[in-house]
């Protein structure tokens, strides 16, 4: 199949790893100048810049933004819809902060906006809640892997602070950890699956959030000596009015509770339907690898758009008549 020009935006612990998968496969992709915010060491295959206009320059057939923030790479995303771009981001605080223009702009130059890891990571929770296509009533779950991670080491009685520096050393915290630690990173998963599950706007920063640090040192072995484990627990639901309530709460739910063993970096969801089935939706939430592999899989579905999109050369055609 034709090469496809893929401009990489971000190289950070997500980006390395679909650069690494983007490499492995020449014969499909050719890599642009990937953006970063410092020109890393040396690598033979690769040319780095810091520069976003070199970075999309040559109108790439797929964007991937990896960037994190949200104005820059709102942008970027723009731009390349408006050239008629696939692009694949895991942003969910873009996602959360310009969801109508960046998908009308998407709609309106027939590009497409895919986002497969921006919840969930690894954990398929938008593919499940494109398949029960509006028949939903709620969505809970442990969405921010950092903060999971952190409280099951607090729970092992490691102190806050360490606990934070290995979540940020395993490549599981956003850039500015508050995001994680504080609720805005959950807030900002809850209102793209709001989208998502009801179609209905949240502002992230309306969100009610209980923060981590807001817990005494020892609230979490406590928990465990009632046989309950903390939580932070990210909830929206529709309401009778077809408004939606939603939340981002540290709770202490039974051990048996299906939300309880997400185990460090997982995310967990429950997702209920309006007959009332709740289905259950687990996987790795947050890290290089569970991350990239799911916005490499969204590139490999803009690649098939991409090429199913073009006429099958004559020579190729399959003969259907003798
Ligand atoms: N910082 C996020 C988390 C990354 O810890 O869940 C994955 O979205």
């Amino acid at each position: 199949p034709e090469r496809l020009k893929v401009a990489l935006l971000g190289c950070g612990s997500v980006g390395g790893g679909v650069l690494q998968l983007l490499l492995s496969q020449p014969e499909l992709f050719h890599v642009g100048p990937v953006l970063v915010r410092k020109p890393p060491k040396h690598n033979d295959n690769v040319v780095f810049t810091q520069s976003l206009d070199e970075a999309l320059a040559g109108d790439p057939d797929i964007l991937v933004e990896l960037v994190g923030g949200t104005e820059l790479a709102a942008e970027a995303i723009h731009s390349a819809l408006s050239h008629g771009a696939q692009v694949v981001t895991a942003n969910k605080a873009a996602l959360a902060k310009h969801w109508d223009s960046l998908h009308a702009a998407a709609s309106r130059h027939g590009g497409s906006l895919r986002f497969s890891a921006a919840v969930g990571g690894g954990a398929p929770i938008i593919e499940t809640l494109r398949r029960l296509d509006g028949n939903v009533v709620s969505v809970e779950g442990v969405m921010n892997g950092t903060c999971n991670y952190l409280l099951s080491r607090l729970a092992e009685g490691w102190n806050f602070d360490d606990a934070l520096a290995k979540a940020q050393e395993l490549g599981f915290a956003e850039a500015d950890p508050t995001a994680d630690v504080d609720g805005h990173d959950a807030a900002d998963k809850l209102a793209v699956l709001a989208r998502e599950a009801f179609g209905v706007p949240l502002q992230p920063r309306l969100i009610a959030k209980h923060s981590l640090r807001d817990l005494v040192p020892e609230a979490a072995l406590e928990a465990l000596q009632f046989g309950e484990v903390l939580k932070q627990v990210g909830v929206c639901r529709l309401l009778p009015d077809g408004s939606v309530e939603a939340e981002v709460q540290v709770v202490a739910l039974p051990a048996s509770h299906p939300l309880a063993g997400a185990r460090d970096e997982e995310n967990r969801f429950l997702v209920t339907d309006a007959e009332g089935n709740v289905h259950e939706v687990f996987g790795k939430g947050a890290g290089r690898w569970p991350t990239a592999t799911a916005v490499f899989a969204d590139v490999m579905d803009a690649q098939r758009a991409l090429l199913g999109r073009q006429p099958v050369a004559r020579d190729k055609a399959v003969k259907l008549r003798a």
